[in-house]
């Protein structure tokens, strides 16, 4: 019982601190002022994407985005799984909706 009263009170209490709240736990969105350049989109794709889609792996698909020039050569086909399907990355909630529009802004100014 007293361990009860303890566990219930300790939900109160943290329930009452926000700060004790993490909204998402599996995704940490990366600092983002709207604009794109090579550095930006090159964390946010090596973070989201390259667990299955380098050469340090199985590559899925034989796809690699091992350096800028690989993103930007697929920056079609990127925006197309990433933005226009939301099919990548494969689970949905390892990338936020303002992570996918930069992606997309960013492939209409490559023109590929
Ligand atoms: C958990 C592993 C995983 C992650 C993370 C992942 N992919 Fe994929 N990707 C795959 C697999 C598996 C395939 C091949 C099967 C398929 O098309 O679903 C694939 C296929 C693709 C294709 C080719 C699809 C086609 O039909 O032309 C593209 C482009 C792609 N991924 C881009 C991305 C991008 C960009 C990201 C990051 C936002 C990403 N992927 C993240 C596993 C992953």
């Amino acid at each position: 019982m007293k361990k009860l009263l303890f566990l219930t009170a300790l939900f109160i209490i943290s329930g009452c601190d926000n700060s004790l709240k993490i909204s998402n736990p599996t995704i940490n969105p990366l600092p983002d002022s709207g604009e794109v350049n090579e550095t930006k989109i090159s964390n946010l794709i090596t973070q989201r994407c390259t667990s299955c889609h380098s050469s340090k792996t199985v590559a899925s698909d034989g796809i690699r985005f091992d350096s800028y020039q690989d993103m930007v050569s697929k920056a079609r086909r990127i925006k197309r799984e990433v933005v226009d399907f939301k099919s990548m990355p494969p689970n949905p909630s390892e990338i936020t909706d303002e992570e996918r529009a930069l992606i997309g802004k960013w492939a209409e100014q490559q023109n590929k």
